[in-house]
């Protein structure tokens, strides 16, 4: 085998794996680095070292812009450390600034991002913010694919230093701002007190996109989000309720709020369980037994007995 042919051969693996990880591999930097004709699983920088002026350059400058950056958790962006590992401080993000600073501080030689679309803007923080699952499927998500960017949610520069995660608005505001249809569910009589501030929408949901339908957290199966702290309602029970473990809670329950108590789908319990339960439903439960007389009182109101309607370690029939 020849070296060119070996290269080829190594290149389409390269290509190969790049399709089988497709999930992994970020499909916008390996077009990229196609172009250039790089190798896309090492991203080289296509620029020589003298390039890049230093942080310390656009200090002398920007030095307020400096100052500000150093209180947001960046800092390690700007730090020698990171700096030695191969980040190039302000010049990570901005790209090559020497021209910039020779010229005195020539806008057409620095990258501003100004109208620059979402998802190449994305890519710039990508670079460093992979890796991680919370992070890892960005592109794909509801909101990347829908040309949502980094910058829409967060800030490098101005914001509110004492803002956790460098948020462009705190929550829930910050996510009204586009989904202000949301917002009643939020009012409804019984609903998760988000707009109270008791839980955030991201405690529910992950806005880097995730792998789940609605870009919801979780990562074993669709109740992780609701589990996290309605840690009683997991199991495993001996006596598990089918739908729990099959269909999710919000088989029964509407997730931001409703007109029903507990968050049910019905008004009546008895409805709610009688969808599975009359033999007549799609999802086979089993038939309620005809000594419930559904006409009383008595019956209507399912779970006065049945009350550990989440699964029980006692009672077949969740008595106890
Ligand atoms: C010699 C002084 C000087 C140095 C050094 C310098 N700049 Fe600038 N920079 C300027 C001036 C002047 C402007 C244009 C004034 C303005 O619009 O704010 C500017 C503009 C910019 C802009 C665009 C601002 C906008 O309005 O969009 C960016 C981004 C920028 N500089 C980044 C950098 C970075 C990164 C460095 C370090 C590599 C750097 N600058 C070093 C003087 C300098
Ligand atoms: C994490 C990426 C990142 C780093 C690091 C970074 N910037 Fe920026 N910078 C941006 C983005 C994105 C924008 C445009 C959006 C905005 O204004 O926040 C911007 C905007 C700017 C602007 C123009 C906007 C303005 O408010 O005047 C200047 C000047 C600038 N940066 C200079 C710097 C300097 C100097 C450093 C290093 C101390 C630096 N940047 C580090 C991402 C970064
Ligand atoms: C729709 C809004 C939204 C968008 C778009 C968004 N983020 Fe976030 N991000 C958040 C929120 C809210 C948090 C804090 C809560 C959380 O961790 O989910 C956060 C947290 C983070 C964190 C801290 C994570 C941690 O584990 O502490 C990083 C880093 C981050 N985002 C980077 C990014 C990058 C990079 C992009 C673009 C690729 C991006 N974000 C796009 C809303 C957003
Ligand atoms: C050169 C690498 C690099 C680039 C490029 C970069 N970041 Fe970061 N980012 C970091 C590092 C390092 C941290 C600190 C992480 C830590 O402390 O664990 C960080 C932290 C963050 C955090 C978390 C803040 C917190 O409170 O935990 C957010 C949000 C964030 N970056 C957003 C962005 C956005 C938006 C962009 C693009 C405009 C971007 N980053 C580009 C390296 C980078
Ligand atoms: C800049 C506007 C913007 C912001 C800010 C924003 N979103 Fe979105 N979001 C969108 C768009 C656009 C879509 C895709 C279209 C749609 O479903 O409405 C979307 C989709 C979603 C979806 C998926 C909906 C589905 O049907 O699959 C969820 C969940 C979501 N966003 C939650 C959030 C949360 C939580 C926040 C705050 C942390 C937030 N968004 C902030 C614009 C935004
Ligand atoms: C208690 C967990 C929880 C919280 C908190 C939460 N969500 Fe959701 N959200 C969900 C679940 C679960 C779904 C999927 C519902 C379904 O199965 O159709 C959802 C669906 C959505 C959708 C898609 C709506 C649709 O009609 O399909 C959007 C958009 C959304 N949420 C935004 C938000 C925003 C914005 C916030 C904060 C203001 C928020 N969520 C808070 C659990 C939550
Ligand atoms: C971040 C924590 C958190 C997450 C995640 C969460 N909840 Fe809750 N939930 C609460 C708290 C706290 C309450 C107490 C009621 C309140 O806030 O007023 C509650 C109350 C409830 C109630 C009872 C309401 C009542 O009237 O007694 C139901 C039902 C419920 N949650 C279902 C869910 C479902 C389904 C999910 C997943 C989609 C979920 N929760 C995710 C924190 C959470
Ligand atoms: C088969 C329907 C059904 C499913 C599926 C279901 N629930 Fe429930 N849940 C109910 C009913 C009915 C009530 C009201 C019980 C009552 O009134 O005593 C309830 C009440 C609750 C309550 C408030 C009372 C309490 O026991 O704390 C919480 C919290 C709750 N459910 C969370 C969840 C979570 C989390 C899941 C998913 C793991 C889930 N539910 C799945 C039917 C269901
Ligand atoms: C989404 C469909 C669904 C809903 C809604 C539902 N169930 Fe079930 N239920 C099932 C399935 C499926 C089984 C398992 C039946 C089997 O083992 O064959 C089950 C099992 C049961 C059992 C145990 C029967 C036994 O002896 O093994 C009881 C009791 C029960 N459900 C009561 C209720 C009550 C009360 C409600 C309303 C709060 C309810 N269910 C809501 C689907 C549902
Ligand atoms: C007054 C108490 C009570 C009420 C209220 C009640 N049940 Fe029952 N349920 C029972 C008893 C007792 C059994 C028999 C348990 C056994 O065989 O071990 C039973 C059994 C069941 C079974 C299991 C049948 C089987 O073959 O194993 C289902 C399903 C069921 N009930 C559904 C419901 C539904 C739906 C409601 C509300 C419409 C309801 N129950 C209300 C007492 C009640």
């Amino acid at each position: 085998m020849t070296t060119l042919s070996l290269k080829n051969a190594i290149k389409i693996t390269v290509i190969a794996l790049s399709l089988f990880s497709v999930f992994w591999i970020n499909p916008l930097e390996s077009t990229r680095a196609n172009e250039t004709g790089q190798d896309p699983q090492t991203p080289s920088k296509a620029v020589t070292n003298d390039q890049f002026a230093g942080s310390e350059a656009c200090r002398d400058c920007h030095g307020e812009m400096f100052e500000k950056i150093s209180k947001t958790p960046h800092i390690k962006v700007l730090s020698v450390v990171s700096r030695l590992s191969g980040s190039e401080g302000c010049e990570s993000c901005h790209g090559p600034g020497r021209e910039h600073v020779d010229g005195g501080g020539d806008i057409t030689r620095i990258i501003r991002f100004k109208d620059e679309p979402a998802k190449e803007l994305s890519q710039t923080c990508m670079q460093c913010h992979t890796g991680r699952e919370e992070h890892n499927n960005f592109l794909r998500g509801e909101h990347g694919r829908n040309d949502v960017g980094c910058m829409d949610c967060h800030s490098v520069h101005s914001a509110d230093l004492s803002r956790p995660k460098m948020l462009a608005k705190p929550e829930p505001q910050l996510c009204f701002g586009c989904h202000v249809e949301r917002k009643g569910d939020f009012q409804m009589p019984f609903h998760h007190r988000v707009i109270e501030g008791a839980i955030k929408c991201s405690d529910c949901h992950n806005s880097h996109g995730g792998f789940e339908r609605k870009q919801l957290r979780a990562f074993n199966s669709s109740d992780a989000a609701c589990i996290k702290c309605h840690i009683d309602k997991q199991g495993p029970f001996v006596y598990e309720h089918a739908p729990l473990k099959v269909e999710g809670c919000t088989m029964c329950h509407i997730p931001h709020g409703a007109n029903n108590p507990k968050l049910l789908k019905r008004d009546q319990v008895s409805q709610l369980c009688i969808e599975c339960h009359s033999g007549v439903g799609t999802v086979g439960g089993l038939n309620t037994p005809s000594f419930h007389n559904l006409a009383t009182a008595k019956y209507q109101n399912c779970t006065v007995c049945h009350v550990r309607i989440h699964g029980s370690n006692a009672s077949s029939a969740f008595f106890r």
